[in-house]
């Protein structure tokens, strides 16, 4: 496993969503939402269709109201805190969660294999 830095943890405010290139890739590839405090990371590909990408624009991955993760391919929504989705056309299917790791002071790494 190898840990990539993607941002400070002060870099990622409270309903706000970012997505990350970790390994150079050319597109995000995870994202990032903090939530009630909590940070939650998840790959950027949609359990609906083929690992789509889920952002319309760069790091459009939230409703408007910052409460759930949408996929503008075709709506699905997903609970920010787990991952699953709860409307949509992939209901119950779930994203793939991200580990991540805090390193003081306020730097945070993904956690992911090597490739
Ligand atoms: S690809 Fe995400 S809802 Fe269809």
């Amino acid at each position: 496993m190898a840990h990539h830095y993607l941002c400070k943890g002060s870099d990622l405010a409270e309903g706000c969503a970012r997505g990350f290139d970790p390994r150079g890739e050319g597109a995000d590839t995870i994202f990032v939402v903090r939530k009630d405090g909590r940070l939650h990371a998840y790959r950027d590909a949609c359990p609906h269709y083929g690992d789509t990408p889920m952002a319309w624009r760069k790091d459009a991955y939230l409703d408007g109201a910052a409460t759930r993760i949408v996929c503008s391919a075709h709506g699905a929504q997903f609970a920010i805190d787990t991952g699953i989705c709860t409307l949509g056309p992939c209901l119950g299917q779930a994203l793939t969660p991200v580990p991540l790791a805090i390193a003081a002071p306020d730097d945070i790494y993904a956690v992911m294999e090597e490739t």
